[in-house]
């Protein structure tokens, strides 16, 4: 089974219209995209979602945040896709971000960083089942998979 990734256009994302351009990065690599909704996040799921940060100064307004306009939540399956998602996506402060990654491109500051992605397959496979409901993903052949490798 390919590898899959939980990513989401967090509501900066939506509302500054990076949506289409993110997905693209993307599709462009070569991931498959599995799943996608758009969606208002409730307070349940934006702090289950964040729970292993309960209790940090952050946590609050990084839940009143990711509730503060729909996002785009995502699956994408590919090769070593996790941490080549991470890689594109640049650090988690944009200020810390390689200028040529989404949140180096797109952010400041680390309140505001654009888009969520697992850091681990495991948390991949907690984030997907917490957004996704296991019949939401979509297995399917992609034309053009036959030239990313032998
Ligand atoms: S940490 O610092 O190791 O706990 O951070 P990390 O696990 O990478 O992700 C923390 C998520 O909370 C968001 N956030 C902040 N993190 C650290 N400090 C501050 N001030 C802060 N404000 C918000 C951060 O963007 C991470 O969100 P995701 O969606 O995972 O990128």
């Amino acid at each position: 089974m390919m590898e899959k990734t939980f990513l989401m256009l967090k509501p900066d994302a939506v509302q500054r219209g990076f949506v289409g351009e993110i997905i693209s990065t993307f599709e462009k690599k070569g991931f498959k995209l599995a799943g996608m909704k758009f969606i208002q996040v409730d307070r349940a799921l934006a702090e289950e979602h964040y729970a292993e940060h309960k209790g940090k100064g952050f946590f609050e307004p990084t839940v009143e945040y990711i509730m503060s306009s729909p996002v785009v939540a995502m699956v994408w399956q590919g090769k070593n896709v996790v941490a080549l998602a991470r890689e594109l996506m640049g650090a988690t402060n944009p200020a810390n971000a390689n200028p040529g990654s989404i949140r180096g491109r797109y952010g400041m500051d680390i309140s505001r960083n654009v888009i969520h992605g697992s850091d681990s397959v495991t948390s991949a496979e907690r984030e997907i089942s917490l957004y996704f409901k296991p019949e939401e993903l979509v297995e399917y052949t992609k034309a053009g998979d036959e030239w990313l490798s032998e």
